[in-house]
């Protein structure tokens, strides 16, 4: 068999650990996941009555152009219905933009510590990923933008950034995005943005009828809490749109992802709530950290970014046998954990593990 040279070396992804897996390996009855930046607040009672709703109609293929939710989500963010595409996650969205743009030898920017999916499928379209530093957690725009070349096809910026939590300012953006040829397309991954309360933040929607060039990314796994159904989307120029449809699969949202996402997106209520305790939930997590004496990068999303002065494999292990799940294994902040803004109960479990774990390895406060 000959694959592709490209894919052979490749790591395959891996998730946040799973909670059934923790408890069978380590005999627990009682495990709190903080791995995969899920809602811990679950879904809104609304969209899982749609989906139980809908179980009658399992046996029918979905609608491939999802017009009813297009319909509502378009009229929620004030564009037109040929500005948006779904995917199964905007994950599937990374893997159309790269299948519809790279060919081999092109070039795609990045950071050098962001979501990794950017970079996994640019490796298997052939593309050249050019990583630049973040500093102090943060994208270097500028730095960014000195990266470009005539082979510049695509720029990503992941706002919230995956793992470090921090965000660039609108200013910071519209700045940049004048500066990028209209020739380069910029993807602004916002999969945290229903999270953000800085105001200094931007929303990246708005800036689509300035820029054509670009592309936002957004799901409904995280604050609308619907990750188990695979459902996120890409809105950006007609033109842009049509060619990542050119490539995708007729089917590629189901009918209870679509049901689901449109009674989530109908209960702003939920989202609010979910936003407001999350934000209570960064407090919690930041007042515990200085209390011990730990630096966290600003946190923006529903997750935190945390040095333990430890190596963070040592702890991850150790706090794993304590029932509670995390991520480390970030190549560039090898004493970093990430940990998901749980519930306030959830926190404070989280919290005296921590403790306990960084007492027993011999971190002072
Ligand atoms: C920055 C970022 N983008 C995209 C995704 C993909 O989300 P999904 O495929 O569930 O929509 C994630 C998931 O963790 C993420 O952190």
């Amino acid at each position: 068999m000959n694959p592709k040279p490209n894919i052979v070396d490749l790591p395959v992804y891996k998730p946040g650990k799973p909670i059934d897996e923790v408890k069978k390996e380590l005999g627990l009855n009682e495990v709190i996941k903080l791995a995969s930046n899920e809602n811990p607040y679950g879904t809104s009672p609304k969209a899982k009555a749609a989906i139980i709703a809908d179980l009658d109609n399992l046996y029918l293929y979905p609608d491939g152009s999802a017009a009813e939710l297009t319909e509502a989500l378009t009229a929620h963010l004030g564009v037109g219905k040929d500005q948006i595409i779904f995917g199964c996650g905007s994950d599937e969205i990374i893997a159309l933009i790269a299948r519809a743009f790279f060919v081999p030898g092109d070039e795609t920017i990045m950071a050098d510590q962001t979501f990794s999916v950017y970079k996994s499928n640019a490796d298997i379209e052939g593309a050249v990923t050019i990583e630049v530093p973040l500093v102090e957690g943060t994208h270097d725009l500028d730095g960014m933008l000195g990266a470009i070349t005539d082979r510049t096809k695509v720029i990503w910026v992941c706002n919230p950034n995956n793992p470090t939590g921090t965000i660039v300012s609108g200013e910071a953006l519209t700045t940049f995005l004048d500066a990028v040829p209209s020739q380069v397309m910029v993807v602004l991954d916002e999969a945290y943005y229903e999270y953000v309360t800085d105001l200094s933040y931007s929303n990246g929607i708005d800036l689509l009828g300035q820029y054509p060039n670009l592309v936002v990314l957004r799901t409904f796994s995280k604050i609308y809490g619907l990750a188990a159904l695979r459902i996120g989307y890409g809105v950006a120029s007609p033109q842009i749109i049509r060619l990542i449809n050119q490539v995708r699969e007729p089917f590629n949202t189901s009918r209870l992802a679509q049901a689901g996402a449109l009674a989530a997106l109908a209960d702003q209520e939920y989202v609010e709530e979910c936003r407001r305790l999350n934000s209570a939930g960064i407090l919690q997590l930041q007042d515990d950290f200085k209390r011990l004496g730990l630096n966290a990068f600003p946190a923006h999303g529903n997750f935190i970014m945390v040095d333990v002065r430890k190596p963070a494999y040592d702890v991850f292990e150790a706090l794993l046998r304590q029932g509670i799940i995390v991520r480390a294994g970030h190549k560039l902040y090898p004493t970093y954990i990430r940990v998901t803004v749980g519930s306030a109960e959830q926190n404070k479990a989280f919290i005296a593990a921590l403790e306990l774990v960084l007492r027993e390895q011999g971190v002072r406060a």
